[in-house]
Parts: structure tokens; C-alpha cells; sequence
């Protein structure tokens, strides 16, 4: 079973001041969580172990947006890498998909899916993903999918949260597995925010406040 690299719920990160932070975000962030590099270097990896996987047939890598389009981008960088320098070298095409929820973090939270799936038939799909949590989205996008019958789908996060009562999915490739902190940056955004920062990073609490939803509050 894959299990990621795993940070511990004590890791506290990095001092932000040691790194290039965009001035605009420097007295809203605590700490950075996860360098970019460290991303860059993991997601170098998952492209080897997904390649090892997938890589005899045509891939269709499907990019789960907003929060995933930094990780699928570098993600497909590096498979293009081994494409370009391996022995072998599959087509890897691609397509999008958005999925939108509605009273979130609620029992009755109602999802849609934007995109479209049906050209996924007969394929070998690849799912990527910037972060699981409870796996209930990831759930109904995977059932979706199974109704337009790809040939085989494979799921690839770069964060999973560690959440103790979740109902337990895992996805089959996993960047890191981290504690149920709340991240933002690398494409993970607060109400659209962060997502212009490339170190994965802990948001201070009282920049919650100042960006919520009320795009009025910022100056
Ligand atoms: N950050 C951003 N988006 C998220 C998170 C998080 O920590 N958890 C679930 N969605
Ligand atoms: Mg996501």
C-alpha cells in the first residue's frame, strides 16, 4: 500500500524567513511547511514509480482543478523527462476536470463535476490530485468515472491529510502524508488565495480572517 513520505504531527517546518516568500503573503504565513524543492524532488520520484506502473500504454493524465494544476504540471514535466531519456516513451495526452461542493465539511455535502468524462472510455486515466482529506470527493469523482468504463484508473495525491476518523482512501501514489493541518500554496489556495506561492506553507490563524470570502476586508 502506498504510504508517502510521512511528516509527523509535531514537524513544525521551516522558519519562512530563510526562505523567498512573496511579499504580499509574508505576515500571513507561520511557517513553510514543505520547500519547493522537497515537492519538486518527491514529484520526481511518483513520476519514476507511476511510469513503472503505467507506462506501457497511452496514459490520460486527468487534472483535478484548481488545487492540482501546479502539482500536474511538474508531475507531467518530469514523465516527459523519462519519456525523453528512457528506452521506452508512451503518449501521455490530457484533460481537466472541476469539481465544485456545496455546504462544505457538512453530511449532506453535494458535489458537481465539471468536465467531461466520457472520452475517458477505454483509456488508462490517471487521476491527479493535490489533496485527500476524508476521500469523499475523490470517491464520487471515481464513481463517475467507472460509469464511462476507462480501462484501468490509478490515482496519484500529492498530499494526503492524516485524519483518524476518515474513512479511509488511499489513493494508489502518494507525495506526502501530512498532519490535519491546515496548508495553502503550490496551488492549494484559502478562498482563492496562496495558490501564487510556491513553498507549501502553514497559514497563521488570523489570516483567516483577513482573507475570507468578503473580498472587501483586503486593502
Ligand atoms: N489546504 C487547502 N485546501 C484543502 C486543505 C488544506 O489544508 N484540506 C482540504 N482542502
Ligand atoms: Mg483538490
Amino acid at each position: 500500500m502506498a504510504h508517502g513520505l510521512q511528516i509527523k504531527d509535531e514537524e513544525s517546518g521551516y522558519n519562512k524567513n530563510l526562505f523567498c516568500i512573496p511579499k504580499h503573503y509574508e505576515e500571513d504565513l507561520e511557517r513553510v511547511f514543505i520547500p519547493h524543492g522537497v515537492i519538486l524532488d518527491r514529484t520526481e520520484r511518483l513520476a519514476r514509480d507511476i511510469m513503472q506502473d503505467m507506462g506501457n500504454h497511452h496514459i490520460v493524465a486527468l487534472c483535478v482543478l484548481k488545487g492540482g494544476y501546479k502539482f500536474f504540471a511538474d508531475l507531467l514535466d518530469h514523465i516527459k523527462a523519462l519519456n525523453q531519456n528512457g528506452d521506452k516513451s508512451v503518449p501521455i495526452t490530457v484533460d481537466f476536470v472541476r469539481i465544485k461542493s456545496y455546504c462544505k465539511d457538512t453530511p449532506t455535502e453535494k458535489m458537481s463535476i465539471v468536465g467531461e468524462l466520457s472520452t475517458l472510455n477505454g483509456k488508462n486515466v490517471l487521476v491527479v490530485e493535490d489533496i485527500i482529506k476524508t476521500g469523499r470527493t475523490m470517491k464520487a469523482l471515481l464513481s463517475e468515472l467507472k460509469d464511462n468504463e476507462p480501462k484501468m484508473v490509478k490515482v496519484v495525491s500529492l498530499l494526503i491529510k492524516r485524519i483518524y476518523r476518515s474513512p479511509g482512501y488511499r489513493p494508489d501514489y502518494i507525495g506526502f502524508e501530512i498532519p490535519d493541518k491546515f496548508v495553502v500554496g503550490y496551488a492549494l489556495d484559502y478562498n482563492e488565495y496562496f495558490r501564487d506561492l510556491n513553498h507549501i506553507c502553514i497559514l497563521k490563524e488570523r489570516a483567516k480572517e483577513k482573507y475570507k470570502s468578503n473580498v472587501r476586508l483586503l486593502e
